[in-house]
Protein backbone atom coordinates (compact mmCIF):
# COMPACT_ATOMS: atom_id res chain seq x y z
CA UNK A 1 0.00 0.00 0.00
CA UNK A 2 1.56 3.55 -0.97
CA UNK A 3 1.89 5.74 1.73
CA UNK A 4 -0.70 8.07 0.47
CA UNK A 5 -3.52 5.07 1.19
CA UNK A 6 -6.24 5.64 3.56
CA UNK A 7 -7.76 2.73 5.15
CA UNK A 8 -11.22 2.59 7.07
CA UNK A 9 -11.66 -0.35 9.55
CA UNK A 10 -14.79 -0.70 11.00
CA UNK A 11 -14.79 -2.92 14.32
CA UNK A 12 -11.48 -1.68 15.07
CA UNK A 13 -11.57 -2.63 18.61
CA UNK A 14 -12.58 -6.26 18.01
CA UNK A 15 -10.15 -9.34 18.14
CA UNK A 16 -9.12 -8.32 13.91
CA UNK A 17 -9.21 -4.53 14.42
CA UNK A 18 -6.24 -5.07 17.12
CA UNK A 19 -4.10 -6.83 14.98
CA UNK A 20 -5.09 -5.24 11.78
CA UNK A 21 -4.45 -1.93 13.05
CA UNK A 22 -0.98 -3.11 14.61
CA UNK A 23 -0.05 -4.02 11.34
CA UNK A 24 -1.26 -1.45 9.19
CA UNK A 25 0.72 1.09 11.33
CA UNK A 26 4.12 -0.18 12.07
CA UNK A 27 4.40 -2.39 8.96
CA UNK A 28 2.79 -0.30 6.53
CA UNK A 29 2.55 3.49 7.93
CA UNK A 30 -1.33 3.80 6.80
CA UNK A 31 -3.30 6.21 7.65
CA UNK A 32 -5.98 4.76 9.80
CA UNK A 33 -9.72 5.96 10.40
CA UNK A 34 -11.32 3.58 13.00
CA UNK A 35 -14.71 3.36 13.90
CA UNK A 36 -16.16 0.99 16.38
CA UNK A 37 -19.09 1.41 18.84
CA UNK A 38 -17.31 0.84 22.05
CA UNK A 39 -14.26 3.45 22.83
CA UNK A 40 -10.80 2.42 21.18
CA UNK A 41 -8.14 0.75 23.43
CA UNK A 42 -5.84 3.24 24.60
CA UNK A 43 -2.90 0.89 23.02
CA UNK A 44 -4.75 1.56 19.27
CA UNK A 45 -5.23 5.35 19.74
CA UNK A 46 -2.03 6.52 18.87
CA UNK A 47 -2.30 4.31 15.43
CA UNK A 48 -4.82 5.90 14.21
CA UNK A 49 -5.78 9.16 12.69
CA UNK A 50 -9.13 9.67 13.45
CA UNK A 51 -11.55 7.42 15.42
CA UNK A 52 -14.90 7.88 15.99
CA UNK A 53 -17.16 6.22 18.76
CA UNK A 54 -20.80 4.90 16.92
CA UNK A 55 -22.87 2.32 14.94
CA UNK A 56 -22.69 1.69 12.13
CA UNK A 57 -26.76 1.53 11.53
CA UNK A 58 -26.14 5.38 12.51
CA UNK A 59 -26.63 7.50 9.25
CA UNK A 60 -24.73 10.25 10.95
CA UNK A 61 -21.81 8.21 11.81
CA UNK A 62 -21.78 7.31 8.47
CA UNK A 63 -22.20 10.82 7.07
CA UNK A 64 -18.98 11.65 9.14
CA UNK A 65 -17.04 8.08 8.42
CA UNK A 66 -17.74 9.60 4.00
CA UNK A 67 -15.84 12.87 5.06
CA UNK A 68 -12.33 11.68 4.66
CA UNK A 69 -11.39 10.03 1.42
CA UNK A 70 -10.32 6.42 1.79
CA UNK A 71 -9.38 3.50 -0.70
CA UNK A 72 -9.71 0.67 1.21
CA UNK A 73 -12.38 -0.13 3.98
CA UNK A 74 -11.75 -3.43 6.32
CA UNK A 75 -15.37 -4.02 6.92
CA UNK A 76 -14.90 -6.12 10.57
CA UNK A 77 -17.97 -4.86 12.63
CA UNK A 78 -20.73 -7.34 13.07
CA UNK A 79 -22.70 -9.52 15.85
CA UNK A 80 -21.58 -13.41 15.71
CA UNK A 81 -23.85 -16.33 15.78
CA UNK A 82 -24.43 -17.08 19.18
CA UNK A 83 -25.48 -13.49 20.40
CA UNK A 84 -27.06 -13.24 16.59
CA UNK A 85 -29.69 -16.44 18.25
CA UNK A 86 -30.47 -14.53 20.78
CA UNK A 87 -31.99 -11.27 19.16
CA UNK A 88 -31.86 -12.33 15.19
CA UNK A 89 -33.71 -8.94 14.22
CA UNK A 90 -30.32 -6.94 15.92
CA UNK A 91 -28.48 -9.47 14.32
CA UNK A 92 -29.61 -8.10 10.66
CA UNK A 93 -29.98 -4.49 11.48
CA UNK A 94 -26.45 -4.54 12.31
CA UNK A 95 -24.44 -7.14 9.89
CA UNK A 96 -26.95 -6.37 7.03
CA UNK A 97 -27.65 -2.54 7.22
CA UNK A 98 -24.46 -1.64 8.41
CA UNK A 99 -22.82 -3.44 5.88
CA UNK A 100 -25.30 -1.99 3.51
CA UNK A 101 -24.71 1.28 4.08
CA UNK A 102 -21.07 1.07 4.04
CA UNK A 103 -21.24 -0.71 0.62
CA UNK A 104 -22.77 2.76 -0.51
CA UNK A 105 -20.84 5.16 0.93
CA UNK A 106 -17.46 2.87 -1.05
CA UNK A 107 -19.85 3.25 -3.89
CA UNK A 108 -20.10 6.73 -3.45
CA UNK A 109 -16.61 7.08 -2.77
CA UNK A 110 -15.59 5.31 -5.84
CA UNK A 111 -18.06 7.73 -8.19
CA UNK A 112 -16.59 10.86 -6.65
CA UNK A 113 -12.78 9.90 -6.96
CA UNK A 114 -13.15 7.96 -9.74
CA UNK A 115 -11.69 4.86 -9.15
CA UNK A 116 -12.82 1.67 -7.11
CA UNK A 117 -12.56 1.32 -3.37
CA UNK A 118 -11.58 -1.53 -1.94
CA UNK A 119 -13.87 -3.35 -0.19
CA UNK A 120 -12.44 -6.38 2.04
CA UNK A 121 -15.56 -8.36 4.06
CA UNK A 122 -14.86 -11.60 6.71
CA UNK A 123 -17.15 -13.93 5.92
CA UNK A 124 -17.47 -17.14 7.64
CA UNK A 125 -18.15 -20.48 7.70
CA UNK A 126 -21.39 -20.04 9.18
CA UNK A 127 -22.76 -19.32 5.88
CA UNK A 128 -22.46 -23.27 5.39
CA UNK A 129 -25.34 -25.38 6.81
CA UNK A 130 -25.31 -29.18 7.05
CA UNK A 131 -28.87 -30.49 7.65
CA UNK A 132 -28.16 -33.51 9.77
CA UNK A 133 -24.59 -35.21 11.22
CA UNK A 134 -25.74 -37.90 9.19
CA UNK A 135 -25.78 -35.94 5.92
CA UNK A 136 -22.34 -34.22 7.49
CA UNK A 137 -20.66 -37.82 7.70
CA UNK A 138 -21.82 -38.69 3.93
CA UNK A 139 -20.53 -35.55 2.43
CA UNK A 140 -17.07 -35.78 3.95
CA UNK A 141 -14.95 -33.71 6.06
CA UNK A 142 -13.95 -30.61 2.95
CA UNK A 143 -16.62 -28.05 2.03
CA UNK A 144 -16.00 -26.23 -1.25
CA UNK A 145 -17.67 -22.18 -1.39
CA UNK A 146 -20.81 -22.88 -3.83
CA UNK A 147 -21.70 -26.07 -1.46
CA UNK A 148 -24.44 -26.55 1.26
CA UNK A 149 -25.06 -22.61 1.54
CA UNK A 150 -28.25 -22.72 3.79
CA UNK A 151 -27.10 -21.29 7.36
CA UNK A 152 -29.43 -22.29 10.28
CA UNK A 153 -27.87 -19.13 12.15
CA UNK A 154 -28.97 -15.17 11.44
CA UNK A 155 -25.46 -14.75 11.66
CA UNK A 156 -24.82 -16.92 8.55
CA UNK A 157 -27.51 -15.76 6.71
CA UNK A 158 -26.39 -12.33 7.31
CA UNK A 159 -23.14 -12.99 6.09
CA UNK A 160 -24.20 -15.21 2.81
CA UNK A 161 -26.36 -11.99 2.23
CA UNK A 162 -23.92 -9.53 2.37
CA UNK A 163 -21.56 -11.79 0.36
CA UNK A 164 -23.99 -10.99 -2.38
CA UNK A 165 -24.89 -7.52 -1.55
CA UNK A 166 -21.05 -7.04 -2.23
CA UNK A 167 -21.33 -9.09 -4.91
CA UNK A 168 -24.16 -6.63 -6.15
CA UNK A 169 -22.26 -3.34 -5.63
CA UNK A 170 -19.00 -4.79 -7.78
CA UNK A 171 -20.57 -6.31 -10.85
CA UNK A 172 -24.13 -5.23 -11.17
CA UNK A 173 -24.69 -1.33 -9.16
CA UNK A 174 -26.35 1.04 -11.06
CA UNK A 175 -25.88 -0.51 -14.53
CA UNK A 176 -28.72 1.57 -16.11
CA UNK A 177 -26.37 4.03 -15.65
CA UNK A 178 -23.63 4.74 -17.62
CA UNK A 179 -19.68 4.70 -17.23
CA UNK A 180 -20.43 3.93 -13.27
CA UNK A 181 -17.36 2.86 -11.13
CA UNK A 182 -17.64 0.02 -9.11
CA UNK A 183 -16.61 -1.16 -5.94
CA UNK A 184 -13.83 -3.93 -5.74
CA UNK A 185 -15.43 -6.33 -3.22
CA UNK A 186 -12.87 -9.33 -1.89
CA UNK A 187 -14.50 -11.60 0.79
CA UNK A 188 -13.53 -14.30 2.56
CA UNK A 189 -14.80 -17.29 4.92
CA UNK A 190 -13.53 -17.44 8.03
CA UNK A 191 -13.06 -20.43 10.35
CA UNK A 192 -13.31 -19.94 13.96
CA UNK A 193 -10.10 -17.23 14.86
CA UNK A 194 -8.05 -17.67 18.09
CA UNK A 195 -6.39 -15.17 19.59
CA UNK A 196 -3.74 -14.90 22.27
CA UNK A 197 -4.52 -11.30 22.61
CA UNK A 198 -8.16 -11.27 22.91
CA UNK A 199 -11.20 -13.21 23.53
CA UNK A 200 -13.94 -13.03 21.47
CA UNK A 201 -17.69 -12.44 22.51
CA UNK A 202 -20.56 -13.94 21.26
CA UNK A 203 -19.24 -16.59 18.51
CA UNK A 204 -19.74 -20.11 18.62
CA UNK A 205 -15.88 -21.81 17.64
CA UNK A 206 -15.70 -19.68 20.93
CA UNK A 207 -15.19 -22.99 22.97
CA UNK A 208 -11.31 -23.00 21.51
CA UNK A 209 -10.15 -19.72 22.80
CA UNK A 210 -11.88 -19.87 26.00
CA UNK A 211 -10.54 -22.96 27.06
CA UNK A 212 -6.91 -21.62 26.34
CA UNK A 213 -7.59 -18.50 28.14
CA UNK A 214 -9.10 -20.35 30.83
CA UNK A 215 -6.47 -22.62 31.24
CA UNK A 216 -3.72 -20.08 31.17
CA UNK A 217 -5.37 -17.87 34.22
CA UNK A 218 -6.13 -21.03 36.44
CA UNK A 219 -9.61 -20.85 35.99
CA UNK A 220 -12.11 -24.46 35.86
CA UNK A 221 -13.95 -24.17 31.99
CA UNK A 222 -16.92 -26.49 30.41
CA UNK A 223 -16.42 -26.66 27.24
CA UNK A 224 -19.90 -26.39 25.60
CA UNK A 225 -19.86 -29.02 22.92
CA UNK A 226 -18.96 -32.46 22.87
CA UNK A 227 -15.17 -33.64 22.64
CA UNK A 228 -15.67 -34.63 18.90
CA UNK A 229 -16.69 -31.76 17.41
CA UNK A 230 -14.57 -31.10 14.98
CA UNK A 231 -14.37 -27.27 13.44
CA UNK A 232 -11.48 -25.73 11.09
CA UNK A 233 -9.68 -22.84 13.30
CA UNK A 234 -7.20 -20.49 12.64
CA UNK A 235 -4.57 -17.96 14.72
CA UNK A 236 -5.03 -14.47 14.53
CA UNK A 237 -1.49 -14.19 13.07
CA UNK A 238 -2.87 -16.48 10.26
CA UNK A 239 -6.01 -14.02 9.71
CA UNK A 240 -4.40 -10.64 9.13
CA UNK A 241 -1.82 -12.46 7.03
CA UNK A 242 -4.97 -13.56 4.76
CA UNK A 243 -6.95 -10.08 4.95
CA UNK A 244 -4.00 -8.21 4.10
CA UNK A 245 -2.72 -11.30 0.90
CA UNK A 246 -6.31 -10.85 -0.16
CA UNK A 247 -6.25 -6.89 -0.38
CA UNK A 248 -3.17 -6.47 -1.91
CA UNK A 249 -3.70 -9.73 -5.03
CA UNK A 250 -4.01 -8.16 -8.57
CA UNK A 251 -7.69 -8.06 -9.25
CA UNK A 252 -7.01 -9.91 -11.98
CA UNK A 253 -5.88 -12.98 -10.73
CA UNK A 254 -9.39 -13.26 -8.56
CA UNK A 255 -11.64 -15.97 -10.33
CA UNK A 256 -14.10 -15.63 -7.83
CA UNK A 257 -15.61 -12.94 -4.87
CA UNK A 258 -15.36 -15.49 -1.97
CA UNK A 259 -12.91 -17.47 -0.86
CA UNK A 260 -12.62 -20.31 1.94
CA UNK A 261 -9.16 -20.02 4.05
CA UNK A 262 -8.46 -22.28 6.84
CA UNK A 263 -5.58 -23.48 8.40
CA UNK A 264 -6.66 -27.14 10.72
CA UNK A 265 -9.56 -28.53 12.17
CA UNK A 266 -9.02 -30.32 15.63
CA UNK A 267 -11.73 -32.24 17.41
CA UNK A 268 -12.54 -30.43 20.90
CA UNK A 269 -10.96 -33.28 22.35
CA UNK A 270 -7.49 -32.43 20.75
CA UNK A 271 -7.88 -28.71 21.39
CA UNK A 272 -7.82 -29.74 25.59
CA UNK A 273 -5.00 -32.69 25.11
CA UNK A 274 -2.79 -29.61 23.26
CA UNK A 275 -3.60 -27.04 25.96
CA UNK A 276 -2.55 -29.99 28.67
CA UNK A 277 0.70 -30.04 26.61
CA UNK A 278 1.30 -26.15 28.56
CA UNK A 279 -0.88 -26.53 31.34
CA UNK A 280 -1.47 -29.50 32.68
CA UNK A 281 -3.41 -28.73 35.37
CA UNK A 282 -5.67 -27.21 33.38
CA UNK A 283 -9.60 -28.01 34.80
CA UNK A 284 -11.51 -28.24 31.65
CA UNK A 285 -14.39 -30.52 31.60
CA UNK A 286 -17.00 -30.78 28.92
CA UNK A 287 -20.82 -29.41 29.31
CA UNK A 288 -22.27 -29.63 26.19
CA UNK A 289 -25.01 -26.69 25.50
CA UNK A 290 -28.15 -28.65 23.46
CA UNK A 291 -28.09 -25.01 21.05
CA UNK A 292 -24.86 -24.57 20.55
CA UNK A 293 -24.25 -27.99 19.86
CA UNK A 294 -26.86 -27.77 17.20
CA UNK A 295 -25.29 -24.48 15.81
CA UNK A 296 -21.35 -26.62 15.43
CA UNK A 297 -22.74 -29.33 13.80
CA UNK A 298 -24.27 -27.20 10.92
CA UNK A 299 -20.60 -25.98 10.21
CA UNK A 300 -18.31 -28.00 7.80
CA UNK A 301 -15.71 -29.98 9.90
CA UNK A 302 -13.27 -28.64 7.69
CA UNK A 303 -13.08 -26.39 4.37
CA UNK A 304 -11.59 -26.31 0.96
CA UNK A 305 -9.23 -23.37 0.00
CA UNK A 306 -7.80 -24.55 -3.00
CA UNK A 307 -9.07 -21.47 -4.72
CA UNK A 308 -7.63 -19.19 -2.23
CA UNK A 309 -4.32 -21.20 -2.94
CA UNK A 310 -4.31 -20.78 -6.49
CA UNK A 311 -5.83 -17.28 -6.97
CA UNK A 312 -3.63 -15.51 -4.31
CA UNK A 313 -1.10 -18.01 -3.04
CA UNK A 314 -3.00 -18.14 0.69
CA UNK A 315 -1.32 -20.71 2.79
CA UNK A 316 -1.21 -21.07 6.43
CA UNK A 317 2.03 -20.18 8.48
CA UNK A 318 0.76 -21.96 11.71
CA UNK A 319 -0.15 -25.73 12.10
CA UNK A 320 -2.07 -27.12 15.00
CA UNK A 321 1.25 -27.53 16.90
CA UNK A 322 3.08 -24.33 15.85
CA UNK A 323 -0.03 -22.30 16.57
CA UNK A 324 0.27 -23.64 20.49
CA UNK A 325 4.21 -23.99 21.14
CA UNK A 326 4.88 -20.92 18.72
CA UNK A 327 2.12 -18.66 19.61
CA UNK A 328 -0.75 -18.83 21.36
CA UNK A 329 0.90 -21.11 24.70
CA UNK A 330 4.07 -17.89 25.08
CA UNK A 331 1.54 -15.18 24.53
CA UNK A 332 -0.89 -16.14 26.73
CA UNK A 333 1.66 -17.26 29.43
CA UNK A 334 2.96 -14.00 28.56
CA UNK A 335 -0.05 -11.74 29.17
CA UNK A 336 -1.56 -13.45 32.21
CA UNK A 337 2.05 -13.68 33.88
N1 LIG B 1 -16.40 -17.27 14.98
C1 LIG B 1 -17.71 -17.10 14.42
C2 LIG B 1 -18.76 -17.47 15.39
O1 LIG B 1 -18.51 -18.38 16.14
C3 LIG B 1 -17.86 -17.92 13.19
O2 LIG B 1 -17.29 -17.23 12.14
O3 LIG B 1 -19.80 -16.92 15.38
Amino acid sequence: MPKDETVLITGANGEIGHGLIEHLHTGRRARIIATDIQPLDSDLKPMCQTFLQGDITDPDLIGQLGQSPFTTIFHLASILSTKGERDPELAHHVNVDGTLHLLQLAAEQSRREGRPVRFIYPSSIAVYGLPDLETKARHGRVVREGEWCSPATMYGVNKLTCEHLGRYYALHYRSLEPATTRIDFRALRFPGLISALTVPTGGTSDYGPEMLHHAAQGKPYACFVRPDSQLPFMVMPDAIKALLLLEAAPRENLHQLVYNVTSYSPTAAEILQMILRSFPSAQLTFAPDERRQAIVDSWPADIDDSAARRDWLWKAEYDFRRSFEEYLTPSVHQRYA
